[in-house]
């Protein structure tokens, strides 16, 4: 089950009230949301899935961005309880910045304009690369050259599940 963090806190901004306000302020300023906000929704959104459909394999998208989201995760779901894998999209900034303009157009999303994007991009060189470098140290980062067109990226990702699915199960 696909389950983005960002797809979930967009979510719960739309419902309004305190934890509304603060999602949305984090967000515009392109800034990762507290620990405890992100993760209690990652977990009740797995327990639903999980409840509903039997299902307990997830894709995570979007987490952990940080050293400190992973920490949250273990103090949540005990110390053994361990991400596998992490599949990490490498794409110029440029790309990056013309993806995210288009979608602009259409999105609604508070952080999906310029100065919102140079600022996401600072907590990602900031927070988000480290975490990269540990999950890339233990030998369980997959990196996915993303500059490519849809379809060819797609292809990469469903190819990567499928080996990754063999080897766990
Ligand atoms: O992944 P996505 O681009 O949808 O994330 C949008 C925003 O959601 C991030 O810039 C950040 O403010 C917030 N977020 C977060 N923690 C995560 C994932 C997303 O705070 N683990
Ligand atoms: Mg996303």
């Amino acid at each position: 089950t696909h389950l983005s963090t960002g797809d979930l806190l967009r979510a719960e901004r739309e419902k309004g009230g305190p934890t509304a306000t603060v999602i949305e302020e984090y967000m515009t300023a392109g800034k990762l949301v507290p620990n405890e906000i992100t993760v209690t929704l990652l977990k009740n959104a797995m327990e639903m899935i999980t409840r509903t459909t039997g299902k307990t394999n997830f894709l995570l998208d979007g987490f952990p961005r940080s050293l400190d989201n992973l920490e949250a995760w273990y103090e949540i779901f005990g110390r053994e309880t361990d991400l596998p894998k992490m599949l990490y999209f490498e794409c110029p900034y440029e790309v990056l910045e013309q993806r995210i303009l288009g979608r602009a157009k259409f999105s609604g999303r508070p952080d999906d304009n310029i100065e919102s994007i140079k600022l996401r991009f600072d907590t990602f060189k900031a927070e988000t690369l480290p975490i990269v470098e540990l999950f890339r140290s233990k030998g369980k980062c997959v990196e996915v050259d993303t500059s490519q067109g849809r379809q060819d990226v797609y292809n990469l990702v469903v190819a990567h599940l499928a080996e990754h699915t063999a080897e766990e199960f």
